[in-house]
């Protein structure tokens, strides 16, 4: 099924895909072509190994029909692999552009009087996997909804590949949508189910059939394709839902909440499951949750929202270290960040000693002035039993998870209850009065605003007496 040239190998070629002429050598040509594909100059070399494809074929340029390549099954294969590449290295973007980037403007969004979406700004790059988190109501589903074109909003402007979108439909975004609920016709089979949107718009029968068992294949659901959505499990749905996406080729996917319906350990292997199916397409990913585990798992970059606003834009783990506010610190982290209120004493060399309203005092690399109220943030992994430090509790409740043991203590001058994590061997017994330092370099400032005052770079010198 593959016809190499004899003398292919090392000859010059060019390779369409996606309509694209990438440039290239041919470097092995035994049942199958081996293509060294030289892009743009700035983006280096990429190798990719392209199966069983004619070569003679994907030599050929696209004429009446600009898709004629990736419309071969086998080819569908190179495009994914080479999306794959071509996002993963961020070398698409140099080569193509920022092609399916997704551009929101002081998004504003009201039902009546009441403002659910109060000025978003937000710049999503192509290739992206982008997490919208937030508490219930928050507004990510709403907002969601506007880059797919279900809802418009009150005001602000919606870009996709640069082209101003507002008012277009989903299809004219190019865009396609799971939900949670899935959404299959139940009276349609898998098959039907993932072949509708390619019918609809008239797509040759041959297309559709190499693009759904290509989706199929992708999603391990090959052998389920005769079956009615009710004879699948929850998570097979989910496959079906997502292959429904997949078979229309959108430039972005946008998936609201897709694993809620679903067990704690399914759940799991579907978060897995997502990132390798990001990795593989290439495409642009809006994902929406609730959960912060899912969107500090998934993201390259996470959006926290609260009360229709952006809190914060970032790598997960920047987020985590440096989150901005109060909001965004107790949202990200489980269990949650505690909290100590307290009052700069001494603002040594642009330190900060504070002064707890449990009695002891912390020395924090943070800027904040003498007299200042400031609320102190140390995650639980970070409070270090000690013989004698700045917070005392008493323990209420001992939570063991195996790897991991979390005490709940009652402490003065903590908001609520104060969560430490018990050191490994550490029998605390509901009870036990335990004393706690914040581990060095690792407890965030607040002011009254709650906004993060900015540490110092070099670690907090922490410590520390009674
Ligand atoms: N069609 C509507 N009419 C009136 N209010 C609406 C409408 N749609 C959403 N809202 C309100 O807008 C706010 C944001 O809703 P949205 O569905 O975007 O929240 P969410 O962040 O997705 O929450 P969840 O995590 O519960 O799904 C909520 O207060 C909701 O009640
Ligand atoms: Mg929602």
């Amino acid at each position: 099924m593959c016809s190499v040239p004899a003398t292919a190998s090392g000859a010059a070629t060019s390779c369409y895909v996606d309509g694209e002429a990438l440039g290239g050598r041919i470097v092995h040509g035994e049942g199958f072509a081996q293509v060294r594909l030289l892009l743009a100059r700035q983006c280096g070399e990429i190798i990719a190994r392209i199966h069983a494809l004619p070569v003679e074929r994907a030599q050929q340029p696209p004429q009446k029909h600009p898709r004629q390549i990736i419309d071969d099954r086998e080819a569908q294969h190179v495009v994914l692999a080479l999306a794959g590449f071509l996002a993963r290295d961020g070398r698409r973007k140099a080569q193509r552009g920022n092609m399916a980037g997704v551009q929101l403007n002081d998004i504003r969004k009201a039902f009546g009087s009441a403002t659910v979406l109060d000025g978003v700004s937000l710049d999503i790059e192509d290739g992206e996997f982008v997490v919208f988190v937030g508490p219930s109501g928050c507004g990510k589903s709403t907002l969601l909804r506007i880059v797919a074109g279900l809802d418009e909003p009150s005001g602000g402007e919606v870009r996709i590949d640069g082209v101003l979108v507002n008012g277009a439909s989903p299809l004219e975004r190019g865009v396609a949508m799971v939900f949670q609920s899935y959404a299959l016709y139940p009276q349609m089979s898998v098959y039907d189910n993932m072949a509708f949107a390619l019918k609809l718009a008239k797509a040759p029968k041959g297309e559709v059939d190499a693009a759904v068992r290509a989706a199929a294949e992708k999603l391990s659901i090959g052998h389920l394709l005769e079956r009615k959505p009710k004879a699948l499990s929850g998570g097979q749905r989910q496959r079906v839902a997502i292959g429904r996406a997949i078979v229309r080729k959108p430039k972005v996917f946008l998936f609201d909440e897709p694993l809620s319906n679903l067990d704690a350990a399914l759940r799991v292997r579907m978060r897995y499951e997502f990132s390798k199916l990001h990795e593989d397409l290439g495409a642009t990913m809006i994902y929406v949750t609730h959960d912060q585990v899912e969107a500090m798992t998934l993201a390259d970059k996470l959006v926290v929202l609260s009360g229709g606003r952006i809190m914060q834009i970032g790598a997960p783990l920047d987020l985590y270290n440096h989150p901005a506010n109060r909001f965004v610190a107790e949202f990200i982290g489980s269990p949650r960040m505690n909290f100590l209120s307290g009052v700069v004493a001494a603002a040594p060399d642009g330190g900060a000693q504070v002064r707890l309203q449990s009695g002891g005092s912390l020395a924090l690399g943070a800027a904040a002035a003498p007299g200042q109220a400031v609320t102190v943030g140390v995650r639980p992994e970070h409070l270090v039993a000690v013989s004698a430090g700045p917070v005392r509790g008493t323990v209420r409740f001992v939570e063991r998870l195996g790897a991991s043991s979390f005490a709940y203590l009652d402490a003065p001058g903590a908001e609520g209850e104060l969560i430490a994590q018990a050191p490994a061997g550490a029998a605390w017994r509901v009870g036990d009065t335990v004393a706690l330092d914040a581990a060095a370099g690792a407890a965030h400032v607040f002011d009254e605003s709650g906004a993060a005052i900015t540490r110092r770079a070099q670690a907090d010198t922490a410590i520390s007496q009674n």
